[in-house]
Formats: C-alpha cells, sequence, structure tokens
C-alpha cells in the first residue's frame, strides 16, 4: 500500500554551460531562491600574493584551480538572476570584501534590495597579512519582500572550513541555513556556479529541488557524486524549463 506521508524524494539537475546561459534558459519567475559563489575576480589577487597560489596543486585541495568571472559581467549575471526568480524571493551571492563593494550597487541597480553582508565563521583563522581571515561574507538580497522562516537566526554563521576539498569548497551546513530560511519544502534551489554541489547537498538534503551548473566537468563530475549521496535523484535539466525548443537552439542545459 501507498504511504502518502513518505515526501517525494527531492530531485536535481546539472548543467554544464556558462553561468548567465544557463539562467537565460530560464522562463522568467520560474526559480525560489539563488544561492551562488562565484570564482570573483579578486581571487586572483589573493593567489598573485601568495595565500591561495597553494591551492592549485597542493595537498589542501584535491583539484585544479578554476576560471574566474570577471567583475564586468556581474551586471548580465544579476540582471539574469533577478528576472527568473519569482516574486518575493531572495538571493544570496559569497564573495570577499573587495568583491562586496562592488557588487552590491550592481545588485540594487538589477532591482534588488540589498539587506546586509551575511558572516561564514570559520571557526579557525587562515592565511592573510592585515589580520588574519576568518570569515567570508555572503550578501543577502531580496527581490520584492520576503519574511525569512525563522527569526531568531543570527547573521554570522558558523561552519568549519572545509579541507582537502574542491578548491573554495563552502560547507553545505552554511547553504543549509540560508535555503532553510528563504524557501519551503519541495521549492527550486539554482546554484549557476556549482562547483562541489554544497548547495545542491544543502537543497536536497531539506527536501527542496534544485537545479545546478559549471563549466568544468570535474565539477559537475564531484556534484553529481555529492547530490546522489545527499538522496537526489537526478533528470533531465530540459524538464525544468518550459522554452525548452529555444534551449535546444542554443544548444544550453545538455546533460554532461
Ligand atoms: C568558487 S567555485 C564554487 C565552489 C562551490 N561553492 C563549492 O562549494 O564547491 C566557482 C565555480 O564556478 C565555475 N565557473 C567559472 N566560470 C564559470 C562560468 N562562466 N560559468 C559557470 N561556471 C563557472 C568554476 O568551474 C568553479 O567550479
Amino acid at each position: 500500500m501507498k504511504d502518502d506521508a513518505t515526501p517525494p524524494q527531492p530531485t536535481f539537475s546539472l548543467s554544464k554551460s556558462d553561468a548567465v546561459s544557463f539562467l537565460r534558459a530560464f522562463d522568467d519567475g520560474s526559480v525560489d531562491l539563488v544561492v551562488t559563489d562565484p570564482p570573483y575576480e579578486s581571487l586572483e589577487k589573493h593567489r598573485a600574493i601568495g595565500t591561495t597560489t597553494r591551492l592549485k596543486h597542493s595537498k589542501a585541495s584535491s583539484n585544479d584551480w578554476f576560471a574566474i568571472f570577471p567583475n564586468s559581467r556581474f551586471e548580465e549575471l544579476f540582471a539574469e538572476i533577478y528576472r527568473v526568480l519569482k516574486k518575493n524571493r531572495h538571493f544570496y551571492l559569497f564573495c570577499d570584501q573587495e568583491t562586496a563593494f562592488f557588487v552590491k550597487p550592481l545588485g540594487e541597480a538589477a532591482g534588488f534590495r540589498f539587506w546586509k553582508p551575511l558572516i561564514w565563521d570559520k571557526r579557525k583563522i587562515g592565511m592573510g597579512y592585515h589580520y588574519r581571515a576568518r570569515y567570508e561574507m555572503i550578501l543577502f538580497f531580496e527581490k520584492g519582500k520576503r519574511k525569512l522562516n525563522d527569526l531568531g537566526i543570527p547573521d554570522i554563521i558558523e561552519a568549519d572550513r572545509i579541507y582537502r576539498g574542491y578548491p573554495t569548497e563552502k560547507p553545505a551546513k552554511v547553504s543549509r541555513v540560508l535555503i532553510s530560511q528563504s524557501t519551503q519544502p519541495g521549492e527550486l534551489v539554482v546554484d549557476p556556479f556549482v562547483g562541489s554541489g554544497s548547495t545542491g547537498v544543502a537543497a536536497v538534503d531539506l527536501g527542496r529541488s534544485f537545479a545546478g551548473n559549471d563549466i568544468c566537468d570535474e565539477a559537475l563530475r564531484v556534484a553529481r557524486e555529492r547530490i546522489c549521496a545527499a538522496g537526489g535523484i537526478e533528470r533531465p535539466a530540459a524538464c525544468q524549463r518550459k522554452t525548452s525548443t529555444h534551449q535546444l537552439t542554443l544548444g544550453i542545459g545538455a546533460r554532461t
């Protein structure tokens, strides 16, 4: 006999495309939440002065470094994120302090209300010459007006940094807080720079649907493995969009 109390297993899809092209294939107002972590330009500076250069082939990281998303492209990225989100939804962007100053006005110009940076407290100090780094920022933007699910959650999220993971991997525990706060079960969470899939792991674990994207095959391989292990059921990327003809013409959203 069918048990109606058992929630359906959460589904996910992964695409290989440029982040902006990936978003362009979504219909207007079709996404419930975007949580993403672009490879921002200032990472190159950290690498140049030596703190993150070591990631490239060090034992602290299992993968090579990835391509950078230039500051000049944030305007088009934010326009697409704003367009694909439904009314009264949230958008979270992981970034460093330098990128935060640059992108905040661009997010506002795209139509978002900027609330505040949340802090991911890594609980232990890392590298750096001008006070050792212990935190990263997550910019909290809103389209329309939406109440957070739990008004008692602080703006500092504590989670240990990831060692020997994907370069700049974020703990799923941090994304879990963001997704719990800004979606309901069954809603669609999207990450156009999915990396090793931390956002997807948190989303399916919380019973949300997930659509991720990356330009890197290795990222997609790792993400797929992790999201499946978290209980996600993969479906073809094209299923999430109504504009499948347009998508086929563009040749994007292909399953990798
Ligand atoms: C900072 S990492 C994301 C890490 C992820 N949050 C995690 O926990 O593993 C950024 C990712 O963006 C990808 N990327 C770089 N340029 C891209 C682009 N134009 N479109 C889509 N993905 C891109 C890189 O391959 C990399 O995996």
